[in-house]
């Protein structure tokens, strides 16, 4: 009997055609304003220059260590880079856990366990002793002046650590390095995890000029044309910009189309008004997303016999794994209700039905909106290139595209309907972003032997 409000609620979840070229289109405006000298310091989308101006041509060889940190896990890689006829990326890892109270720490904490895990491996592959050149994967907006140095412009997803935001993390990582007094390494490059995850698929798929993340967070970067990125100078060739697009929406542009449960995901965040194209559309938030609906839709006696548990009351419940099995098609409802025991839910076959509808609505247009940017950079990409049709291909990676089982089907749809005249391939990252970072730093090593 409540379906018609049910339905009524979650219709402002669903976006019309027009409403997604609107998101495309002011997604273009803030690309264009984060390029422009005039603007960028107002720039909400603040498209960052990387500092790497090429995709792998294969010559790229060496031993390299990798850090990956800002994404489900942290990891320390150890990545063997051979070129020639016979090219082979061989590679060892470990995953380390980041407790929250490092994650929400000093930053010298953070260093310090990063330099702590370092040190574990390097004894683990029994390679102490050897001065490794190391990229390291750092996962948040950096404002680089070269390749090994960026400053953190903010802290975004689960991160708080002091003292680090305004600070060159590559000089943070240096100093944690002196002070454990082990060890060596030469910081060769910082990378975005998009970037790596670019240079991870266009090492396989020369045609791979963009990267994309949609997992903890949502991020793309693409190689944008030098003459038009007016932050830096020089005017030939091409470097890869880390568009930071989650920050989309920050000055308000995106407000017609979020609910009250997404502003309600926003206030009770670690960064109350940032990153709200990322809050609408990656894997940390949408499960909030999904419980504020619930927890509404409780109040209003549709759900839960009116009975707002305390595990509803619980933030980060609905984690994307979660949602991913709860809008898996072969599951039974049954299977689903079991899910929702598990949590701590006590749900009927009737809330079951309806927990399943709001997952779709909150991913289905997390999957659009996500489109709709990446609609923006391929026309951007190919309206650089003069042309009226483009091929290109994207290198994907994170939790949401890889779990979920409807994201990437409506997103890949979304691009389709929004850009035409662009035929996009999507490329799964397998090896993650470690992998690029490694051969980022192959080529910082050689351009460093070319001018010394
Ligand atoms: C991994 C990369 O494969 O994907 C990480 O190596 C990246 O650096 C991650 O952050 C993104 O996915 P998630 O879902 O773990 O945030
Ligand atoms: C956040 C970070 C960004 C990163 C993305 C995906 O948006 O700010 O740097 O690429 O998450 O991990």
């Amino acid at each position: 009997e409540h379906s018609r409000e049910i339905t009524q609620t979650l219709s402002e979840f669903l976006l019309s055609t027009e409403q997604l070229l609107e998101v495309k289109k002011r997604m273009r405006i803030e690309i264009q304003n984060g390029l422009s000298k005039s603007t960028q310091d107002s720039a909400t989308v603040k498209m960052l220059p990387t500092f790497v101006n090429s995709t792998p041509d294969g010559s790229e060889h060496g031993d390299f260590l990798a850090l990956d940190l800002g994404g489900t896990n942290f990891r320390v890689l150890l990545v063997k880079i051979r070129s020639g006829k016979r090219r082979t990326v061989e590679m060892h890892n470990k995953i380390y856990a980041i407790p929250l109270e490092v994650m929400q720490g000093t930053g010298e904490e953070l260093f310090d366990h990063i330099v702590q895990c370092i040190s574990d491996f390097l004894d683990y592959m029994g390679m102490k002793n050897t001065r490794l050149p190391l990229g390291f994967t750092f996962s948040f907006p950096c404002r680089q002046t070269s390749l090994d140095a960026g400053i953190l412009v903010t802290w975004t997803k689960g991160f708080k650590a002091t003292d680090c935001e305004g600070e060159n993390v590559v000089g943070l990582l240096r100093d944690a390095i002196k002070r454990r007094e082990e060890f060596e390494l030469d910081v060769v490059a910082i990378v975005n995890d998009t970037v790596g995850t670019l240079m991870t698929c266009a090492y396989e798929e020369p045609t791979c000029e963009i990267g994309l993340i949609a997992g903890t967070g949502s991020n793309a970067c693409y190689m944008e044309e030098m003459r038009n990125i007016e932050t830096i100078d020089g005017d030939e060739g091409r470097m890869c910009v880390n568009m930071e697009w989650g920050a989309f929406g920050d000055n308000g542009c995106l407000d017609d189309m979020r609910t009250e449960c997404d502003r309600a995901v926003d206030d009770f965040s670690l960064n109350s008004g940032k990153q709200r194209f990322e809050k609408m559309c990656s894997g940390m938030y949408l499960g909030e997303i999904v419980r504020n609906i619930l927890i509404d839709m409780t109040k209003r006696g549709f759900l839960f016999r009116g009975q707002i548990s305390e595990t509803l009351k619980t933030r980060g419940i609905f984690e994307t794994k979660f949602l991913s099995q709860i809008e898996s098609d072969r599951l039974a409802l049954l299977q689903v209700r079991s899910i929702l025991q598990h949590l701590g839910l006590d749900s009927s076959c009737d809330d079951s039905i309806i927990v399943k509808r709001v997952c779709g609505a909150v991913s289905h247009r997390a999957a659009q909106l996500c489109g709709a940017g990446m609609a923006a950079v391929v026309d951007k990409i190919r309206e650089n290139r003069g042309l009226d049709h483009l091929d290109i291909t994207v290198g994907v990676d994170g939790t949401l595209y890889k779990l979920h089982p409807h994201f990437s089907g409506v997103m890949h749809q979304t691009v389709k309907e929004l850009a035409p005249q662009c035929n996009v391939n999507f490329l799964l990252s397998e090896d993650g972003s470690g992998k690029g970072a490694a051969l980022i730093t192959a080529v910082g090593c050689r351009i460093r032997q070319e001018l010394s």
